[in-house]
């Protein structure tokens, strides 16, 4: 199938690009599931942007580089801070119908954050966001949404008919998970939005098919990766044995939220931290993690039930129902919470047009390193990013329409020495102990010593993984699995490379912060 523009994601980044290209272009956009399963439609807390009375993008710009821990690009924040008013009214205009006090924004707070500043549908923002935009492109003649497609890997010089040795992308092979069979697609430009990598965790807020495949396909395609040891841990996701990976957002602690130990009952942020529950997510996080680790606790609590029941209500009716559901009254009692993987900072790197080292290729979303978030994500500023970045890359598209070539004949996906898998096992097995010794050895609190150990596992398992790719039909579990393994190693490898303690990344072996601060950058 040929597009003009081939768009690998349905999430916020890659619909706001189609939606931008489609005025003049024919677009096709992939999803690897349904439409609407990426992270976009989980988020809850809502997209910061300055528009309290008193706020100035000074103000945002200066919060965003302090969570960062002076890692960010100044160039990238400016950019996304200055554009994020225009994003917010491009959505009210699709139809988003964002929370409002009278004729003005409601805005919440989040941690980092120094004015209200988020504005919401609720508590379930990505779900209003992921509709609109989604209901915007279906009607768009010039967008076509295609699911249940699992891209595998970007197609180059080298799968042309005629080889080629360029390094110029021009679009992807993709497994069709309802007839099996491997398809083709190419365009003059291929933007990757396909999210980030949190399954490389066992414990995550993310969607299951957060698994960094366009991390590891640009990384296969020869781009450069930065900033993989930067992964964002959430401090409150619900601790519940059904329910796994449900996220409390921090607008509860935004709104009054207090955090204590459910052993004492004592409120221990502020012994962390003078800005207590409203510090910065790296500082929260680890503060949960220490409470539970030295009282041999299962959660900490979260409680806003000192606040009137219909504030609550109000404020959180999806929370509410949801616990309520599980037997959780939150105006009446505390929530167990406990950290999660939740946003992964690092990723591939892109320039403020959204290019990729990559000719032809564009990158938006969490799928991207921009600079934006250095080694700490400020909270709702990643929606933010998508909206921008898709933006961006959509329109660098369009003013250098001309000087991209069209795609040449590419070969069909040979799959002639291949057959099909007779050990599931191994791919369920490999699964399971990636994202275990990622969360153990990994995690929010590193030395060497257990990063050297998951270096060792992880090599183990890359062999194995190419081993059985080499011979074995592909199939979307195995796609995804390779995809995992490759990004497991591009972050402990960043992790083995950083000899500092900044933002998310903490070790014991490096307690203090060096006076530079320097990306990580993986050359492919
Ligand atoms: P996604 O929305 O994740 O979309 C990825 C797309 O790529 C999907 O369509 C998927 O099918 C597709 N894809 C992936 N791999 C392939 C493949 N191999 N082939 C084909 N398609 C593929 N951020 C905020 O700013 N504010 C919030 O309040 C907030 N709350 C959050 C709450 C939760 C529970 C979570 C998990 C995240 C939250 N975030 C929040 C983060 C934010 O939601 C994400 O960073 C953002 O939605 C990412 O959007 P995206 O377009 O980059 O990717
Ligand atoms: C939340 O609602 O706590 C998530 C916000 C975010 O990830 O930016």
């Amino acid at each position: 199938m040929e597009a003009d523009v081939l768009i690998i994601g349905s999430g916020a980044a890659g619909l706001t690009a189609a939606l931008q290209l489609a005025a003049t272009r024919k677009v096709v956009v992939l999803a690897k599931g349904s439409i609407s399963d990426g992270a976009t439609a989980w988020a809850q807390g809502g997209i910061a942007a300055v528009l309290e009375p008193g706020d100035n993008f000074a103000n945002h710009i200066e919060d965003t580089m302090v969570a960062g821990a002076g890692l960010n690009n100044r160039a990238t924040v400016e950019f996304v801070v200055e554009n994020a008013p225009l994003a917010i009214e491009r959505l009210a205009k699709l139809g988003v119908p964002f929370n409002l006090e009278g004729n003005d924004w409601h805005l919440t707070r989040e941690g980092g954050h120094s004015h209200r500043r988020i504005v919401h549908v609720d508590d379930a923002t990505g779900w209003a966001v992921q509709q609109a935009l989604e209901t915007a492109a279906r009607a768009h003649p010039n967008i076509s949404l295609v699911p249940d497609l699992v891209a595998i890997d970007l197609i180059l010089g080298r799968h042309q008919e005629r080889f080629s040795t360029s390094g110029r992308i021009h679009g992807v092979y993709a497994l069709n998970r309802k007839t099996g069979r491997v398809e083709t697609f190419t365009a003059r430009a291929t933007v990757l939005a396909s999210g980030g990598a949190g399954r490389t965790y066992l414990y995550s807020t993310a969607p299951r098919g957060a698994t960094g495949d366009g991390i590891a396909m640009a990384w296969r395609a020869g781009c450069r990766v930065s900033n993989m040891e930067f992964m964002q841990f959430h401090p409150t996701c619900l601790y519940n044995l059904e329910v796994k990976n449900f996220l409390i957002t921090e607008a509860v602690r935004g709104e009054g939220g207090i955090l204590k130990n459910p052993k004492t009952g004592h409120r221990y942020m502020p012994d962390y931290d003078d800005r207590a529950e409203l510090a910065p997510r790296d500082i929260v996080a680890r503060a949960n993690d220490a409470e539970i680790k030295r009282d041999g606790l299962d959660y900490v609590h979260l409680d806003i039930s000192h606040k009137p029941p219909e504030f609550v209500k109000t404020h959180f009716p999806n929370i509410y129902e949801k616990l309520m559901g599980l037997g959780i009254d939150i105006t009446r009692e505390p929530i167990p919470v406990v950290p999660a993987q939740h946003y992964t900072c690092g990723g591939v790197i892109v320039d403020l047009d959204g290019r990729t080292d990559a000719p032809g290729l564009y990158a938006a979303g969490e799928v991207t390193q921009s600079g934006l978030h250095g080694a700490n994500r400020l909270a709702s500023n990643s929606l933010l990013e998508c909206f921008v970045f898709g933006d961006a890359c959509a329109r660098h598209i369009e003013a250098n329409w001309d000087r991209l070539p069209p795609p040449p004949p590419i070969r069909s996906w040979d799959e002639s020495r291949v057959t099909d898998s007779d050990e599931e096992v191994v791919i369920a097995q490999c699964w399971r102990e990636i994202r275990q010794f990622m969360w153990n050895f990994v995690g929010i609190v590193r030395t060497t010593k257990r990063l050297e150990r998951a270096q060792h596992r992880i090599d183990l398992l890359r062999s194995e993984v190419e081993d059985y790719y080499r011979h074995f039909r592909v199939t979307p579990d195995l796609i995804e699995l390779r995809n995992l393994v490759e990004v497991a190693a591009l972050i402990i490898r960043s992790a083995l490379a950083r000899h500092e303690s900044r933002g998310l990344h903490f070790t014991l072996d490096y307690p203090e912060m060096a006076d530079s601060a320097v990306d990580t950058i993986l050359l492919p």
